[in-house]
């Protein structure tokens, strides 16, 4: 803990009082929050608490009717998506939206793609820099592969993979993306126990040695634990929880809504002790 409680700084984005609704569904009500630099930051709660939709406001595919929402320091109503990638903010979707049918390089060098169009003008006068743009493109991923060690499935169409490497490839490809502030929904889902520590420890490491500030969607309560400096708890749209992992795990109204029959999910605080 105390390497983190060192490293963690200023507010990086603040929510306040969002409200989103679909028709009569109210997805998210008066949720307020702040992620600071270089946290890892747990969103927790049942299904359909509304944390995907958080996520989604947070990188301007969702505009919330109410609230607002401060990035480095400036504030908006909403994110316009590009303007959410541009600043930084890159993610991973609860359900894998890779490219089933390109290799494993060539979906994360999609993810440089943001960072090249700014120089298709370049690219079209002057062949050298092209030239040199592509290479360090080429090199970054490169990189990134021999981070995430998916050195052996380069060239390997994703559809092909195990759905635990394709979860790597997509964090790969947000990777490429170079972000501040990197939103991984639901991560860990539908893995083993030796995917999920392999996905623990990339995550923990890149938080580590990038700095990425990460806001993490996850119901495996015992990887909230272990890798959040704090945590989020919705339920039904609202705030009901927010504190450090400890704090949350003890709180009565959470245990309440993780133990309430209502929801009927497979999600417990078990992992916990
Ligand atoms: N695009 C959408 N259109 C209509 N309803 C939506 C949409 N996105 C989310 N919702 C609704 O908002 C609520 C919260 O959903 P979601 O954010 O996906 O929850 P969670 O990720 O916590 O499971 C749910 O009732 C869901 O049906
Ligand atoms: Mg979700």
């Amino acid at each position: 803990m105390s390497y983190k409680e060192r490293k963690i700084g200023d507010t990086l984005l603040k929510v306040e009082d969002i409200s989103l609704s679909f028709g009569g569904v109210k997805a998210l009500s008066h949720v307020s929050f702040d992620i600071k630099e270089h946290e890892i930051r747990a969103i927790i709660g049942p299904n359909g608490a509304g944390k995907s939709s958080m996520l989604n406001v947070i990188n301007g595919f969702y505009h919330p009717q109410e609230g607002l929402i401060t990035y480095k320091g400036q504030v908006r109503r909403q994110m316009r998506p590009h303007q959410a990638a541009k600043q930084g903010i890159a993610r991973t979707f609860q359900n894998i939206a890779l490219f089933k049918g390109m290799s494993t390089l060539d979906n994360i060098m999609t993810g440089r793609l943001l960072r090249m169009r700014r120089n298709v003008f370049w690219q079209a006068l002057y062949f050298g820099p092209a030239v040199k743009e592509e290479l360090e493109h080429r090199e970054a991923v490169e990189k990134i592969i021999d981070f995430l060690e998916i050195q052996a499935i380069r060239k390997t169409p994703v559809g092909r993979l195990p759905y635990g490497l394709q979860k790597r490839v997509e964090l790969g490809r947000a990777l490429a993306m170079e972000p501040e502030l990197l939103l991984l929904d639901e991560p860990m889902a539908g893995m083993n126990v030796e995917e999920k520590e392999d996905m623990c420890r990339f995550i923990l490491d890149l938080n580590d040695e990038f700095g990425t500030t990460i806001a993490l969607i996850e119901h495996d309560m015992g990887v909230v634990m272990d890798l959040s400096d704090r945590v989020v708890v919705l339920d039904y749209g609202q705030l009901l929880a927010d504190g450090t992992a400890d704090e949350v795990r003890n709180n009565q109204d959470v245990i309440d809504a993780y133990l309430g029959v209502s929801h009927g999910d497979d999600e417990s605080l078990e992992g916990a002790a």
